[in-house]
């Protein structure tokens, strides 16, 4: 598996052969300036909530590539009366086998409303199920004890955010790190906005203390999962 950041909270994983995007705001994140969404050709596109820090390409990105969007019931029927009817909807604990692993949807604390200002139904989390791995994306999230759910998945990695002020910042991270049993952690969600700024090495020393393997990608870097 192989994932490559594009920002914010923008990833994409390679997973069984098949290319998953997470979340797309590129255009308008001036960090992301160098990647140019017009590449991006994914077979999927995961959305974990309606705010448009993280659907901001994804009509663009899903008309260049045909990808299927995988998001709660609410986002498919929003992109469906956008033309959009490529979408597999699915809502919060229930887990579906795609051509290249399974998905489940899994709670997350937040809010969600589309750009528009259309209901998003609720903010979601993703674990997938690929080339015998198990990967936690959090979405946009509160520490929350029902991360404590997937403690006994025995997870290999874990995109959590760490930014502070709408989401959970990195020493609540670090704790949901403990609840999900996963050492491994990749970092989103931070220094896109003023208020979300981190000092990244001191985020770094605080993980290594709590004898985690934290990795906060460049943009465009990827990692080998
Ligand atoms: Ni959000
Ligand atoms: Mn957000």
């Amino acid at each position: 598996m192989k994932t490559t950041y594009y920002g914010h909270a923008s990833f994409e994983l390679e997973a069984g052969g098949k290319k998953l995007l997470f979340d797309p705001f590129i255009s308008h994140n001036p960090l992301a300036k160098a990647i140019d969404v017009n590449s991006l050709k994914p077979d999927y596109i995961l959305v974990s909530h309606g705010h448009g820090d993280h659907v901001a390409d994804l009509e663009t990105i899903q008309k260049n590539s045909g990808a299927t969007v995988i998001c709660i019931a609410e986002i498919a029927g929003w992109l469906g009366n956008k033309g959009i009817e490529n979408a597999h909807g699915m809502n919060i604990g229930g887990g579906y086998d795609f051509d290249f692993g399974r998905v489940k949807m899994v709670y997350a604390l937040h809010s969600s409303s589309m750009p528009d200002g259309a209901y998003g139904g609720s903010p979601a989390g993703f674990v997938i199920y690929a080339d015998g791995k198990k990967i936690y994306y959090s979405g946009d999230t509160a520490l929350t004890m029902d991360m404590k759910l997937l403690a006994d998945e025995n997870l290999d990695w874990a995109y959590l955010p760490l930014g502070d002020n709408y989401t959970m910042g990195a020493d609540d991270a670090i704790k949901a790190a403990g609840f999900i049993n996963c050492k491994n952690i990749i970092g989103m969600h931070y220094d896109t906005f003023p208020v979300i700024k981190i000092d990244k090495s001191e985020v770094r020393k605080k993980f290594e203390s709590a004898g985690l393997n934290l990795k906060l990608l460049a943009i465009g870097e990827s990692l080998t999962l």
